[in-house]
């Protein structure tokens, strides 16, 4: 496939303008439900981000110096539409995607969200299987959506929580949210059944790093699974350091001196998390572990940006443009093509590169923002 690379000279910081335009092929090849790319890894996972807004200024992703009032938001026009959105998730389930994940920025900020995952849940695998829907959110919004998420057909959710501590709480969200609604967002998924419900916390050593046994100890036993996610270097803009990184390995220590735990099964190939369950019978606990453990060798995620770019890792640097096709006429049999011809030579695995004393391969191009992408 020949590509055009777009880069605006006057826009070069921002990633977001980098594409790939990919051209329509002259050979039609039908999906065949199982894709693989370069290096054998098959796609399995589509994350969809629905907005590249938030109505939190995490200072990890969404610093408030740079998404600041000024900051240029992607305008409406600029967004696929919901029949956009669930043409292209089509066309990747029938290459083999069993799940689908909506994100944001904060994916129930987008208007009847609730519309789109009804015309998601009626899609089937190959094999005539629905397909997993879940959503991963802050959680402010959550205690009066859960009920009518579930009624549209989201299968589970994940909410970001990166402490119990009010005030710690507050700091990272950077918009002074309490705790306490988040906490009755989790609830409430669980009481609808929105289970089993994923907790994520992402931990900086030096600013929420003495929440993690709290953190342990209160969801110990009530049925959500938390998880611990390493801080990573995603995007541009959140000046991360190594040295702010708690390695997975000190976490599970400090949670086994606390709780102790024991390592289980991976639930499927290319999962993102360690899993460790209490041995008193206390349920699950998990640690993601890009930095100190890159789990790219299996990793099975494609990214639809909010205006349609499909982005092969989340590092990635540019996507390539899916809207134009999905605006200009191209047939489903082309689009499809192309979507396997893109996945075919995926070689991304920047986890994997990554330095670990730079943090950053050498001469890497800026990447694109976490809130832009979707986690
Ligand atoms: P499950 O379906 O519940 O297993 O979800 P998941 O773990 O695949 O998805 P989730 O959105 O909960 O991912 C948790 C976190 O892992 C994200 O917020 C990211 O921080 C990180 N993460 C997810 N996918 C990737 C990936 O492909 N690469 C890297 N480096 N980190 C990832
Ligand atoms: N490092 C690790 N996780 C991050 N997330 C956002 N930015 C980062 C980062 N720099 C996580 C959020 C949320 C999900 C969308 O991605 O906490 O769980
Ligand atoms: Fe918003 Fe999630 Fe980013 Fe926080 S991590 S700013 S909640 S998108
Ligand atoms: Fe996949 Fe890229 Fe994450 Fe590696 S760094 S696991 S290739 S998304």
């Amino acid at each position: 496939m020949t590509e055009t690379i777009i880069r605006l000279t006057d826009l070069r910081s921002d990633a977001r303008y980098t594409t790939h335009t990919p051209q329509i092929p002259a050979q039609i090849r039908a999906a065949a439900g199982h894709l693989e790319d370069a290096l054998a890894r098959r796609l399995h996972d589509l994350r969809i981000s629905v907005t590249d807004r938030c109505n939190f200024r995490c200072v990890y992703c969404m610093p408030k110096d740079v998404f600041d009032k000024d900051y240029a938001f992607l305008p409406q026009s600029s967004l696929l539409s919901f029949e956009e959105i669930e043409r292209a998730a089509r066309l990747f389930v029938e290459h083999g995607v069993e799940k689908l994940r909506l994100t944001g920025g904060e994916p129930l900020l987008r208007k009847h969200i609730e519309r789109l995952i009804e015309m998601l849940a009626r899609l089937r695998t190959p094999s005539g299987k629905p397909v997993d829907i879940t959503l991963t959110t802050n959680g402010s919004l959550l205690a009066r959506r859960a009920q009518s998420l579930k009624d549209a057909g989201l299968t589970r959710v994940t909410v970001s929580l990166d402490s119990l501590d009010d005030t710690i709480f507050r700091q990272m969200n950077d918009v002074d949210f309490p705790v306490a609604k988040v906490l009755e967002g989790i609830a409430e998924a669980q009481h609808v059944g929105l289970g089993p419900v994923k907790v994520n916390m992402v931990v900086k050593r030096g600013t929420n790093d003495a929440d993690i046994v709290p953190m342990a100890r209160h969801f110990h036993g009530s049925g959500v699974i938390l998880r611990f996610i390493e801080y990573m270097d995603v995007g541009t803009s959140n000046g991360w350091r190594m040295d702010e990184v708690l390695p997975s390995a000190e976490v599970i220590a400090r949670v086994n001196d606390a709780l102790a735990v024991e390592p289980l099964e991976a639930n499927y190939p290319g999962e993102t998390a360690q899993r460790w369950r209490y041995r008193d019978g206390g349920g699950e606990v998990g640690v993601i572990s890009s930095v100190t453990r890159a789990f790219c060798g299996t990793c099975s995620r494609a990214r639809l940006s909010t205006e349609g770019k499909l982005y092969l890792c989340l590092f990635a640097s540019a996507g390539h443009d899916l809207r134009t096709l999905l605006r200009n006429g191209a047939s489903d049999a082309q689009i499809s093509t192309v979507i396997g011809d893109i996945w075919h030579g995926r070689t991304d695995r920047y986890s994997a590169l990554r330095t670990a004393a730079t943090g950053l391969p050498e001469n890497a191009p800026p990447k694109v923002e976490m809130s832009y992408i979707g986690g």
